[in-house]
């Protein structure tokens, strides 16, 4: 595709959005990634909070952690450049282990996933024999090989019932446990000294002490009495800092605002908000409704994508909070990745074998 084509189809949709200047600049790296793209026999999958300029470029498939890992799992061309985050890469490798996965920089990791090692994951497996682990697509693939099955923030309550267990391990999210939690009518309870720091800094974890004393319970379940999810402290850097005030402040100010959170929010956000999903629930949402204003409480990007798609709606925009490992990946990055064919993905072959299992039983359900 030439620039001047490749210009005037990103213009189209982000006119509103990108200076002129820049959509030209891009333009032109946009046009040199799909040539080689098409000469190395590569798919580029584009998380939803990739930048506008690049979401509306280059991805074969754009969307959610849970569509992106399905479509890695269809693919047929010989690379896999994924524009999202590591553990999205790993995933697509975990897939695709006889295929070349690039992840277009080295820098673009996640503080849910370095929350938690797989020795935790053993030390709570220990602690708790038989109870099925549940963890979230949002760690490195050593952890997703020590659980039974892996959810996204689209199927995680599908997840977590299709176990037919009265007790659950739910990994490192505790936001979105919390939220989970609610919806199946589950208690949370936590390991008492379970860390809120990511895994590399904290302190090593001493198991028995750990996972015997029981911290606190939110009684966020309720009718499920019996039915107990056993959750983990880690968070999600962006989602966390979303505060029902914030969400008080914007309705003060646009009384008639819709009000969108992810399930990483914490339970009192998701709680203030007009309606939670994953991201691609929330672009479903604003597409399918009427609102005189959306305010979407996630990466900033998703609601410039947004806003580019939906021309005729007022989205409102938070941003302060950033995903930083997200906007590692640029277009100079992704057609670097491609020129140098970097950075390349590897999953040990036992770990991959043990964490596809989980991953593919996260793929069948819906
Ligand atoms: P989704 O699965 O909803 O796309 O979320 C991924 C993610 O990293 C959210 O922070
Ligand atoms: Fe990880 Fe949060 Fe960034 Fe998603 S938004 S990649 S969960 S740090």
């Amino acid at each position: 595709m030439k620039a001047q084509e490749m210009y005037l189809k990103m213009k189209a949709r982000l006119e509103k959005i990108v200076p002129d200047v820049e959509l030209r600049y891009k333009a032109e790296l946009a046009a040199e990634i799909i040539e080689l793209k098409r000469e190395k026999n590569a798919v580029i999958l584009g998380h939803n909070y990739m930048e506008p300029a690049l979401y509306y470029s280059i991805p074969d498939f754009v969307g959610d952690s849970l569509d992106l890992s399905r479509k890695a799992a269809q693919t047929e061309k010989d690379i896999i450049v994924f524009c999202g985050v590591k553990f999205m890469a790993e995933t697509a490798k975990i897939l695709n282990p006889t295929k070349t996965v690039l992840l277009p920089s080295e820098k673009a990791g996640c503080s849910l996933a370095a929350s938690i090692t797989a020795e935790d994951v053993r030390a709570l497996k220990r602690e708790f024999p038989g109870v099925p682990v549940v963890t979230y697509v949002n760690t490195y693939a050593d952890v997703k090989a020590e659980s039974d099955i892996c959810c996204t923030s689209s199927n995680a309550k599908a997840v977590v019932e299709s176990l037919k267990s009265d007790t659950v391990i739910f990994l490192p999210d505790e936001y979105l446990a919390a939220n989970v939690a609610r919806e199946t009518g589950r208690r949370i309870i936590f390991p008492a000294l379970a860390p809120t720091l990511p895994s590399p800094i904290r302190p090593p974890l001493s198991p028995h002490f750990e996972v015997q004393k029981w911290g606190d319970e939110r009684g966020v379940g309720g009718q499920g009495r019996g039915q107990v999810m056993i959750g983990w402290r880690g968070r999600c850097e962006v989602h966390e800092k979303f505060t029902v005030n914030d969400i008080e402040a914007v309705r003060a100010q646009f009384p008639d605002v819709v009000i969108l959170s992810h399930p990483e929010c914490s339970p009192e956000v998701v709680a203030a908000s007009d309606f939670s999903g994953s991201t691609n629930a929330m672009i479903k949402y604003v597409e399918q409704t009427k609102a005189p204003h959306y305010l979407v409480l996630t990466e900033c990007a998703m609601g410039d994508n947004i806003a580019a798609a939906n021309p005729d709606k007022d989205m409102l925009r938070l941003c302060s909070v950033r995903c930083p490992h997200m906007n590692e990946i640029t277009l100079e990055d992704t057609l670097n990745a491609l020129k140098l064919n970097r950075y390349v993905i590897e999953v040990p072959e036992d770990i991959r074998q043990r964490a596809y299992q989980a991953v593919e039983r996260m793929i069948a359900i819906g």
